[in-house]
């Protein structure tokens, strides 16, 4: 967004908006809406690559609709993703472009003169990363292979590598170590022996304190443990060369600061899914997130899945005033999808200012949560039916299962679809404890299955989602400052945990210190 253009809540289609939802949109019910229409399911669903969605249960009329792609055209969306893809400066707070859709690019595509030098780089580094990734699954010695990250380093291959579970090859144990906090480390160290294990030190800046704390730490353990060939049981993925190789680490496979490590997963960082799945999968997956993009790019917006699921976001939270929302896959190699979506929407649009700095008066990222299904239905469903917020829920189901019990997968899929049609539908039972209102909207997600190719088009569904809410928001959903100051605070605090110095320091944590 130039600062010259206008932001969302100066549109005119935000102040139709508001007015529409005045009128209509606070009391629409879902209900009236399908009595008085027969189309409406099939009018408010639409395929993308690998991924069919069904919006008709959420909140939405024709006129919230029009009034919404009107938003998204007087917010220059087409404009602001154009830009992303022609190489950009997206990022304008840390003055980088956003290119992470370039990692999944095909070799021989045509890419502008921009982009074009990067592209080459990206096969460079994908072909080497994929070989050693086969030399690796080839290499029987190597029993265990432990990533070491955190944040964007850690969640999408440690969620990608259970998704495709099916996929994995037999012989191998992946391990994921992300927290500062020693038990993890210890207990994962507790498993291995050193002639037997591989670390991948994944980090794109190569400083971040819990990496290179457990780095350090495994290197000791592998060292003390009697590991000889630290070259040969160690591999770094990260933009910092230099700071691996003063490591120590000889064979690092890089990446580039126009990757976020929330953006990461296809790019070096994957190189423990690479390892699980092979180098043959890992391309069907970047194949998958590919077509997404096209799809992204060239889709009109009323059939463009990311643009229609981001203008719910913003109709939900901003209107609405719905200010979460919940994720249940059922399936459960999902489990870590809730996770990593927290980062992918709340790192990226969990943002105060717009891009020129200004306060936004109205709301950005909703806080996102969710467990698989049916886990959740005994948890906390109880509040999804009958709390006092109404929390919009996107249900993910999968129509083939990777195994062959016969009873459950009917039954996983009638439990989905039956918590939809609960929500929606409700129950009367007037001043009664057994009274559900209804009315609670849900999109339904169906994979046909889930694949590598299948997976990697839903998170960069995901991904696209974040950025057309970011743009319409005229928020920076590239940067990070929001991490610092606890960073910060804790170099502080570490010696005087130590010295119990509490000079300065705010009554409440100077009394923790000295506990
Ligand atoms: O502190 C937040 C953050 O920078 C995330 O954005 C990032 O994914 C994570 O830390 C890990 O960073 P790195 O890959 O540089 O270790």
């Amino acid at each position: 967004m130039a600062s010259s253009a206008q932001r969302c809540d100066e549109t005119q289609a935000w102040g139709s908006l508001r007015l529409h939802f005045e009128a209509a949109g606070r009391d629409f019910d879902v209900r009236d809406a399908f009595a008085k229409d027969p189309a409406r399911a099939a009018a408010f669903s639409f395929e993308a690559p690998h991924v069919f969605a069904d919006l008709s249960k959420n909140r939405v009329d024709v006129q919230a609709d029009r009034l919404l792609l009107q938003l998204a055209r007087d917010c220059a969306l087409e404009a602001q993703r154009d830009a992303m893809f022609a190489g950009a400066t997206a990022n304008a707070t840390e003055g980088r472009q956003v290119m992470h859709w370039l990692l999944r690019t095909p070799k021989d595509a045509a890419a502008g003169k921009e982009v074009a030098d990067e592209l080459a780089k990206v096969h460079e580094t994908l072909d080497a990363m994929l070989a050693f990734a086969q030399q690796v699954r080839a290499d029987g010695q190597i029993t265990d292979v432990v990533n070491i990250g955190i944040g964007g380093s850690d969640l999408g291959p440690q969620m990608a590598v259970i998704a495709l579970d099916e996929f994995v090859a037999p012989g191998k144990r992946f391990h994921f170590v992300s927290n500062i906090d020693g038990h993890e480390l210890a207990s994962v160290l507790r498993q291995l022996k050193p002639r037997n294990t591989l670390f991948l030190i994944a980090s794109k800046t190569f400083t971040t304190l819990e990496t290179m704390t457990n780095a350090r730490s495994a290197k000791r353990w592998f060292e003390q443990n009697g590991g000889t060939d630290v070259a040969r049981h160690f591999a770094a993925l990260t933009t910092n060369v230099e700071a691996a190789a003063e490591f120590g680490i000889e064979r690092t496979f890089g990446f580039w600061d126009w990757v976020g490590g929330r953006y990461s997963v296809w790019s070096a960082i994957g190189l423990p899914i690479a390892i699980a799945v092979g180098a043959g999968r890992f391309r069907d997956m970047l194949a998958g997130a590919h077509a997404m993009d096209q799809h992204f790019q060239h889709e009109p917006l009323e059939r463009n899945l990311p643009v229609r699921l981001a203008l719910l976001d913003v109709w939900y939270r901003d209107f609405h005033g719905f200010a979460s929302r919940s994720v249940a896959p059922y399936h459960s190699a999902l489990r870590r999808l809730p996770a990593y979506l927290q980062q992918l929407e709340m790192e990226s649009n969990g943002k105060r200012v717009d891009r020129d700095g200004r306060e936004v008066p109205y709301g950005t990222s909703p806080v996102v949560w969710g467990e698989p299904g049916t886990n959740g239905q005994h948890a906390y469903f109880q509040m999804l039916h009958q709390g006092t917020d109404v929390v919009p829920v996107e249900f993910i189901a999968v129509r083939r299962p990777a195994h062959e019990l016969a009873e459950h997968h009917p039954q996983l899929l009638a439990n989905v679809l039956a918590q939809a049609a609960a929500l929606m539908r409700g129950k009367s039972d007037p001043g009664g404890h057994k009274h559900f209102p209804g009315n609670r909207p849900s999109t339904m997600f169906v994979l046909d299955r889930l694949d590598p190719a299948s997976f990697g088009a839903l998170i960069a569904l995901y991904e696209h989602r974040v950025f057309c809410a970011g743009a319409i928001w005229g928020i920076n959903s590239f940067d990070q400052w929001g991490v610092e100051l606890g960073k910060v605070l804790a170099k502080d605090i570490a010696p005087r945990l130590q010295s119990a110095d509490t000079n300065g320091l705010d009554p409440s944590t100077a009394q923790l210190i000295k506990r």
